[in-house]
């Protein structure tokens, strides 16, 4: 089973990451699926914050998080009945929905879209920081808490190294009064995220004209989707809105991946380290010595959980490339291979020039 977190924030950081909030500042917080990066999702200026300490353009939608039981009907002028099925399937949990945006709503969440991204997540640092903002009424908007193309966060340590704090900027954790200077404030701790890889997003917006559109894999699988709502969750086409996390090259370490099946990769890694080129191995199945080897659970959620700390740990490395042994291509593993594809994308090749050197 998980691991249970070490330390998770207390009440008194809570309370003070939520008076963070209230003010327009920045506060890093565990959900179950990766950390987010979260300002209140009413206030514009505490939006752009976010934009700004990620370098991400502007015009990727953010998503926003309310807590459990929350009022749908406040952030959306329209919840399909498929919608509140999933709400009470799924929530709170690693399900994100599209829906129309209510017009009070800033569209700096949306990044001008008249749709918006809803999510309740199960994390209890989550739920309790959630419910604490506003007393239970705010929406945090969030995406996760890492640099824009860079794979997401799992831990609060992933956190800080991203924005490279070190414990002590984080003032909240300590209970102190002041926050750092720096952008990002306080980092709630919440121990490893148990899914591990973004939640799943449909989009519900248009359900009339293109019925539910599954915008990004994750935990929450399409036919878990169908199950409860008896449509299954169309691929996206053209029209469907932008979700960054859907760009081909995503979730990549500065270290090249490349992803080959299990043959393939010991007879390169052979080739590779008889050039004295350094590679660090990611596996299922394989267990062959490299510079370095992570070896992840052979099940989609068990290596899910591991995948983002095997990267980040691998990219640490110091090696030229890092090596996936193609995971299985089932659907249970479509978030997994989803996250992987783009981590390698823009690095075709690389081993021939590794090779050539
Ligand atoms: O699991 C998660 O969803 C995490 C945690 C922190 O909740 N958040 C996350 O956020 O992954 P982010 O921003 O890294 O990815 C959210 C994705 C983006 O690809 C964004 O473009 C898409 O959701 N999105 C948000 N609102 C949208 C909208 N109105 N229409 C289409 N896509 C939207
Ligand atoms: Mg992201």
């Amino acid at each position: 089973m998980k691991q249970a977190p070490a330390t998770v924030a207390d009440q008194a950081a809570i309370a003070e990451a939520a008076a963070v909030l209230e003010e327009g500042g920045l506060v890093a917080f565990p959900t179950e699926t990766v950390y987010g990066l979260g300002a209140d999702a009413e206030n514009p200026a505490a939006v752009a914050r976010i934009y700004e300490a990620k370098g991400r353009p502007h015009d990727h939608p953010v998503i926003v998080h309310l807590a459990p039981g929350a009022d749908l009907d406040y952030w959306v002028t329209e919840v399909p009945e498929e919608a509140r099925k999933l709400v009470q399937a799924f929530w709170p949990g690693p399900l994100t929905l599209i829906l129309k945006r209510h017009p009070q709503i800033s569209d700096a969440v949306s990044a001008g879209q008249d749709s918006v991204g809803i999510r309740c997540p199960s994390h209890p640092v989550a739920i309790a920081l959630l419910s604490a903002f506003k007393g239970g009424k705010g929406g945090v908007a969030a995406p996760s808490a890492n640099k824009f193309g860079n794979v997401s966060p799992t831990s609060a340590q992933h956190v800080r190294d991203e924005f490279g704090m070190d414990e002590h900027d984080d003032g909240a954790l300590n209970g102190d009064a002041a926050c750092s200077a720096s952008a990002l404030g306080v980092v709630l701790e919440g121990g490893s995220s148990e899914v591990g890889i973004e939640s799943t997003i449909v989009d519900m917006s248009r359900l009339a004209t293109h019925g539910p559109v599954l915008l990004r894999p994750g935990h929450i699988s399409a036919q878990q989707i169908a199950d409860v709502i008896g449509m299954l969750p169309a691929a996206p086409d053209q029209a469907a809105p932008r979700a960054s996390g859907t760009l081909e090259s995503h979730y990549a370490p500065r270290t090249p991946v490349t992803m080959l099946a299990a043959d393939a990769l010991t007879d390169a890694l052979a080739k590779l380290q008889a050039k004295g080129v350094k590679v660090a191995l990611i596996s299922h199945a394989l267990n062959t010595p490299a510079a370095a080897h992570r070896q992840l659970p052979a099940d989609p959620a068990g290596y899910a959980y591991g995948l983002y700390a095997a990267l980040r740990d691998m990219d640490q490395t110091g090696c030229d490339l890092i090596l996936v042994e193609t995971p299985p291509q089932d659907n249970d593993w479509l978030g997994v291979n989803d996250r992987l594809r783009r981590s390698v994308f823009g690095s075709a090749g690389i081993i021939d020039t590794l090779l050539q050197k």
